[in-house]
Protein backbone atom coordinates (compact mmCIF):
# COMPACT_ATOMS: atom_id res chain seq x y z
CA UNK A 1 0.00 0.00 0.00
CA UNK A 2 1.10 3.46 -0.76
CA UNK A 3 0.79 6.44 1.32
CA UNK A 4 -2.50 8.05 -0.72
CA UNK A 5 -4.05 4.44 -0.50
CA UNK A 6 -3.88 4.97 2.90
CA UNK A 7 -4.38 8.23 3.97
CA UNK A 8 -6.03 10.00 1.16
CA UNK A 9 -8.70 12.52 2.07
CA UNK A 10 -6.95 12.44 5.39
CA UNK A 11 -6.24 16.69 5.30
CA UNK A 12 -4.26 16.90 8.88
CA UNK A 13 -1.62 14.65 10.07
CA UNK A 14 -0.94 15.69 13.93
CA UNK A 15 2.55 15.44 14.84
CA UNK A 16 2.81 14.41 18.45
CA UNK A 17 5.40 14.17 21.03
CA UNK A 18 5.23 11.84 23.91
CA UNK A 19 7.15 12.22 26.79
CA UNK A 20 5.51 9.22 28.91
CA UNK A 21 3.78 6.40 26.45
CA UNK A 22 1.26 6.29 29.07
CA UNK A 23 -0.02 9.43 27.79
CA UNK A 24 -0.39 8.04 24.09
CA UNK A 25 -3.61 6.09 24.16
CA UNK A 26 -5.56 8.85 25.75
CA UNK A 27 -4.07 11.46 23.12
CA UNK A 28 -5.29 8.90 20.31
CA UNK A 29 -8.62 8.80 21.72
CA UNK A 30 -9.08 12.33 22.03
CA UNK A 31 -7.97 12.59 18.53
CA UNK A 32 -10.23 10.33 17.36
CA UNK A 33 -13.04 11.85 19.65
CA UNK A 34 -12.90 15.41 17.88
CA UNK A 35 -12.73 13.60 14.31
CA UNK A 36 -8.95 13.33 13.34
CA UNK A 37 -8.10 9.67 12.80
CA UNK A 38 -4.37 9.77 11.99
CA UNK A 39 -1.42 10.77 14.52
CA UNK A 40 2.16 10.79 13.39
CA UNK A 41 4.29 9.99 17.02
CA UNK A 42 7.64 10.69 16.43
CA UNK A 43 10.81 9.47 17.21
CA UNK A 44 12.10 12.47 19.26
CA UNK A 45 11.52 10.66 22.42
CA UNK A 46 12.97 7.52 23.69
CA UNK A 47 9.20 6.15 24.03
CA UNK A 48 8.37 6.70 20.74
CA UNK A 49 8.42 2.93 19.67
CA UNK A 50 6.65 2.34 23.25
CA UNK A 51 3.75 4.98 22.76
CA UNK A 52 3.58 3.64 18.87
CA UNK A 53 2.73 0.10 20.35
CA UNK A 54 0.47 1.23 22.80
CA UNK A 55 -1.93 2.79 20.28
CA UNK A 56 -1.47 0.33 17.51
CA UNK A 57 -2.60 -2.45 20.41
CA UNK A 58 -5.47 -0.43 22.02
CA UNK A 59 -6.26 1.91 19.31
CA UNK A 60 -6.91 0.06 16.39
CA UNK A 61 -9.06 2.61 14.79
CA UNK A 62 -6.18 5.03 14.81
CA UNK A 63 -4.25 5.28 12.08
CA UNK A 64 -0.95 5.76 14.01
CA UNK A 65 2.56 6.60 12.27
CA UNK A 66 6.35 6.98 13.21
CA UNK A 67 7.76 10.64 12.50
CA UNK A 68 11.65 12.17 12.85
CA UNK A 69 12.77 9.40 11.62
CA UNK A 70 16.60 9.84 11.18
CA UNK A 71 17.46 6.12 10.78
CA UNK A 72 17.04 2.73 9.43
CA UNK A 73 17.18 1.75 12.77
CA UNK A 74 14.30 3.86 13.82
CA UNK A 75 12.63 2.82 10.79
CA UNK A 76 12.56 -0.99 11.88
CA UNK A 77 11.71 -0.34 15.16
CA UNK A 78 8.92 2.05 14.15
CA UNK A 79 7.25 -0.67 12.29
CA UNK A 80 7.88 -3.34 14.38
CA UNK A 81 5.85 -1.52 17.21
CA UNK A 82 2.85 -1.50 14.89
CA UNK A 83 3.74 2.14 12.76
CA UNK A 84 1.65 2.00 9.68
CA UNK A 85 3.54 4.67 8.11
CA UNK A 86 6.75 6.60 8.41
CA UNK A 87 7.46 10.50 7.69
CA UNK A 88 10.99 11.87 7.94
CA UNK A 89 12.07 15.54 8.04
CA UNK A 90 14.24 15.41 5.32
CA UNK A 91 15.00 12.73 2.74
CA UNK A 92 17.49 10.21 3.28
CA UNK A 93 17.93 7.10 0.68
CA UNK A 94 18.44 4.47 3.38
CA UNK A 95 15.13 4.89 4.91
CA UNK A 96 13.19 5.41 2.09
CA UNK A 97 14.71 2.11 0.06
CA UNK A 98 14.12 0.22 3.48
CA UNK A 99 10.13 1.45 3.54
CA UNK A 100 9.63 0.77 -0.10
CA UNK A 101 11.35 -2.60 0.00
CA UNK A 102 9.26 -3.33 3.53
CA UNK A 103 5.90 -2.05 1.71
CA UNK A 104 5.37 0.45 4.38
CA UNK A 105 4.22 3.85 3.47
CA UNK A 106 6.86 6.68 3.53
CA UNK A 107 6.83 10.35 3.70
CA UNK A 108 9.87 12.22 3.05
CA UNK A 109 10.63 15.69 3.40
CA UNK A 110 11.79 16.79 0.47
CA UNK A 111 12.25 21.00 -0.23
CA UNK A 112 14.23 21.09 -3.47
CA UNK A 113 14.06 19.87 -6.94
CA UNK A 114 16.67 17.36 -6.40
CA UNK A 115 15.00 15.96 -3.67
CA UNK A 116 11.88 15.83 -4.82
CA UNK A 117 13.47 13.79 -7.54
CA UNK A 118 15.13 11.79 -5.41
CA UNK A 119 11.63 10.70 -3.61
CA UNK A 120 10.11 10.18 -7.70
CA UNK A 121 13.35 8.27 -8.43
CA UNK A 122 12.17 5.46 -5.23
CA UNK A 123 8.60 6.04 -7.13
CA UNK A 124 7.04 8.16 -4.04
CA UNK A 125 4.56 11.03 -5.18
CA UNK A 126 3.97 12.46 -1.63
CA UNK A 127 6.27 14.10 0.23
CA UNK A 128 6.82 16.38 3.40
CA UNK A 129 7.75 20.03 3.09
CA UNK A 130 9.42 20.98 6.42
CA UNK A 131 9.83 23.57 7.98
CA UNK A 132 6.75 25.10 5.43
CA UNK A 133 7.04 28.45 6.94
CA UNK A 134 10.64 29.21 6.53
CA UNK A 135 11.14 27.52 2.80
CA UNK A 136 8.48 29.62 1.42
CA UNK A 137 4.96 27.99 2.56
CA UNK A 138 2.39 28.38 -0.36
CA UNK A 139 4.23 30.41 -3.46
CA UNK A 140 7.15 27.95 -2.88
CA UNK A 141 5.17 24.83 -2.90
CA UNK A 142 3.27 26.31 -5.88
CA UNK A 143 6.13 26.89 -7.69
CA UNK A 144 8.01 23.28 -7.59
CA UNK A 145 4.25 21.72 -7.68
CA UNK A 146 4.02 23.49 -11.52
CA UNK A 147 7.06 21.16 -12.86
CA UNK A 148 6.74 17.78 -10.66
CA UNK A 149 2.76 17.40 -11.63
CA UNK A 150 2.39 14.53 -9.87
CA UNK A 151 3.88 15.08 -6.59
CA UNK A 152 1.72 16.24 -3.61
CA UNK A 153 2.86 17.93 -0.67
CA UNK A 154 2.42 17.75 3.34
CA UNK A 155 3.63 21.09 4.47
CA UNK A 156 4.67 21.06 8.13
CA UNK A 157 6.39 23.74 10.51
CA UNK A 158 4.26 26.95 11.40
CA UNK A 159 1.25 25.71 9.97
CA UNK A 160 -1.51 26.42 12.61
CA UNK A 161 -5.59 26.31 12.15
CA UNK A 162 -6.31 29.50 10.35
CA UNK A 163 -3.61 28.02 7.54
CA UNK A 164 -5.69 25.06 6.79
CA UNK A 165 -8.35 25.92 4.20
CA UNK A 166 -5.35 27.91 2.44
CA UNK A 167 -3.42 25.21 1.88
CA UNK A 168 -5.88 22.53 1.31
CA UNK A 169 -7.97 23.99 -1.26
CA UNK A 170 -5.06 23.64 -3.66
CA UNK A 171 -4.80 20.17 -5.72
CA UNK A 172 -0.94 19.80 -4.67
CA UNK A 173 -1.59 19.93 -1.36
CA UNK A 174 -2.18 15.98 0.12
CA UNK A 175 -2.05 16.63 4.01
CA UNK A 176 -0.64 19.63 6.59
CA UNK A 177 0.85 18.50 9.33
CA UNK A 178 1.02 20.34 12.32
CA UNK A 179 1.31 20.21 16.18
CA UNK A 180 -0.93 22.45 17.21
CA UNK A 181 -3.88 20.22 18.13
CA UNK A 182 -1.90 18.12 21.05
CA UNK A 183 0.52 20.26 22.31
CA UNK A 184 3.22 18.81 24.44
CA UNK A 185 2.05 21.00 27.53
CA UNK A 186 -1.61 19.70 26.68
CA UNK A 187 -0.03 15.93 26.34
CA UNK A 188 1.80 16.52 29.64
CA UNK A 189 -1.07 18.12 31.64
CA UNK A 190 -3.78 15.50 30.56
CA UNK A 191 -5.62 18.00 28.74
CA UNK A 192 -7.48 15.77 26.64
CA UNK A 193 -10.89 17.88 26.58
CA UNK A 194 -8.82 20.63 24.91
CA UNK A 195 -6.99 18.19 22.37
CA UNK A 196 -10.23 16.82 21.61
CA UNK A 197 -11.75 20.38 20.93
CA UNK A 198 -8.40 21.44 18.80
CA UNK A 199 -9.44 18.15 16.72
CA UNK A 200 -13.16 19.22 16.00
CA UNK A 201 -12.04 22.32 15.03
CA UNK A 202 -9.18 20.99 12.46
CA UNK A 203 -11.81 18.29 11.19
CA UNK A 204 -14.51 21.17 10.49
CA UNK A 205 -12.07 22.88 8.54
CA UNK A 206 -11.22 20.00 6.73
CA UNK A 207 -14.78 19.66 5.80
CA UNK A 208 -15.27 22.58 5.13
CA UNK A 209 -12.67 23.05 2.57
CA UNK A 210 -13.59 19.86 1.21
CA UNK A 211 -17.01 21.46 0.67
CA UNK A 212 -15.92 24.63 -0.90
CA UNK A 213 -13.62 22.96 -3.61
CA UNK A 214 -16.70 20.31 -4.33
CA UNK A 215 -18.87 23.38 -4.86
CA UNK A 216 -16.27 25.14 -6.85
CA UNK A 217 -15.99 21.70 -9.30
CA UNK A 218 -19.46 21.54 -9.52
CA UNK A 219 -20.03 25.60 -10.73
CA UNK A 220 -19.88 25.99 -14.36
C1 LIG B 1 7.30 18.52 12.53
O1 LIG B 1 7.99 17.65 13.02
O2 LIG B 1 6.70 18.31 11.47
C2 LIG B 1 7.23 19.85 13.17
O3 LIG B 1 7.83 19.87 14.40
C3 LIG B 1 5.85 20.36 13.31
O4 LIG B 1 5.95 21.72 13.26
P1 LIG B 1 5.03 22.65 14.17
O5 LIG B 1 5.38 22.29 15.59
O6 LIG B 1 5.41 24.06 13.80
O7 LIG B 1 3.61 22.32 13.85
Amino acid sequence: MNISELLEGTGIIPVVVIENASRAVPTAKALLLGGIRTMEITFRTACAADAIRAVAESVPEMLVGAGTVLTVEQAVRAKEAGARFIVSPGYDDHVVAYCVSEGIPVIPGCVTPTEIMRALSRGLTIVKFFPANLYGGLPAIKGLASVFRNIRFVPTGGIGPDDIGTYLSQPYIFAVGGSWLCTSADIAEGNYERITEFARQASASVAHTKQEISNIRITP
